[in-house]
């Protein structure tokens, strides 16, 4: 089966590892523009009220925009930092910042999320997008994230919830066979629905989820699903020509402007007591 111009969303949990880094710059700069993503990073934006806040910190920053975002919103002392496990995404983020003109300069540093290395109590504002599911403890980096917030500082997360995945497909069957693998290959795919729980668990106070189905459409699922369905063949799960049919009729759906595919995301908000 063609897997060219496909990305593997595994490849988030071990970026530099990853043969095309590309390929995941492409999935994550196209799959913020859609309309569904841009209102989730409007409501991540509302969420993290960042008008009294003077020192943000992204966790899991990847190319560094929001970092960017959420500096040109501070006063001119603040402090704006990214940080992520790669350290092939903390380079294209510092590469996308070198001509930043605002008033607090992003910084960015390689750290894993859950052995974060920044003092405790620093931050007053904490934001973490689409990467608990690619964590095999997402536990410890919401610990993390506590420890190194303010008291009465605020912590952001937003995940989407593979396993919600909803897809209009007139092979059912197949269909669940494909959404459930992909759910299930990643380390936390149901990181979504456990979002709130993480939280509490750490101690936060006045935790709260917000949920919205993402549509996503057909072009970005399409560039996500070949290599999953490569995996399928090569595992003998499903045949090559089920396989590529299961695709062609999707793609006539889409044809014919009757693609509906999308994904639960979990926005939780919580305060450090
Ligand atoms: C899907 S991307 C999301 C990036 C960014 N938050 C966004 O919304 O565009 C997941 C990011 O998490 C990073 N990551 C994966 N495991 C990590 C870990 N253990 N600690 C910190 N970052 C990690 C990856 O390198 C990648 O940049």
């Amino acid at each position: 089966m063609k897997q060219s111009s496909s990305v593997d969303l595994r490849e988030f949990a071990s970026v530099d590892q990853a043969a095309d880094h590309r390929s995941l710059f492409r999935a994550l700069d196209e799959g913020k523009t859609t309309p569904g993503m841009r209102l989730v990073q409007a409501d991540l934006t509302d969420e993290l009220r960042l008008g009294s806040a003077r020192s943000v910190l992204d966790i899991g920053c990847g190319l560094g925009g929001d970092v960017r975002e959420m500096a040109a919103r501070l006063p001119p002392d603040g402090t704006a930092v990214g940080i992520d496990a790669s350290h092939v995404m903390v380079a294209e983020a510092r590469r996308r910042t070198a001509d930043y003109q605002g008033a607090v300069r992003p910084s960015y540093a390689v750290c894993s999320a859950s052995a974060l290395a920044l003092p405790g109590n620093c931050f007053d504002r904490c934001r973490t997008q689409s990467v608990l599911l690619h964590l095999s403890n997402p536990q410890a980096a919401v610990w993390e994230a506590v420890r190194v917030l303010k008291p009465a500082g605020r912590a952001v997360a937003f995940e989407f919830d593979l396993g919600t995945a909803v897809l209009d497909h007139p092979d059912r069957p197949t269909t669940r066979t494909v959404l459930d693998y992909v759910a299930d290959a990643a380390p936390f795919g149901w990181a979504g629905r456990a979002l709130s729980r993480l939280y509490r668990k750490a101690g936060l106070a006045d935790v709260r989820t917000h949920t919205r189905l993402v549509p996503n459409d057909y072009a970005f699922f399409a560039f996500t699903m070949r290599r999953p369905l490569a995996r399928l063949v090569r595992d003998g799960v499903l045949s090559p020509h089920r396989a590529v049919e299961w695709l062609h009729m999707l793609e006539e759906r889409h044809r014919n402007g009757d693609y509906t595919g999308g994904t639960t995301g979990f926005l939780v908000t919580g305060v450090k007591s």
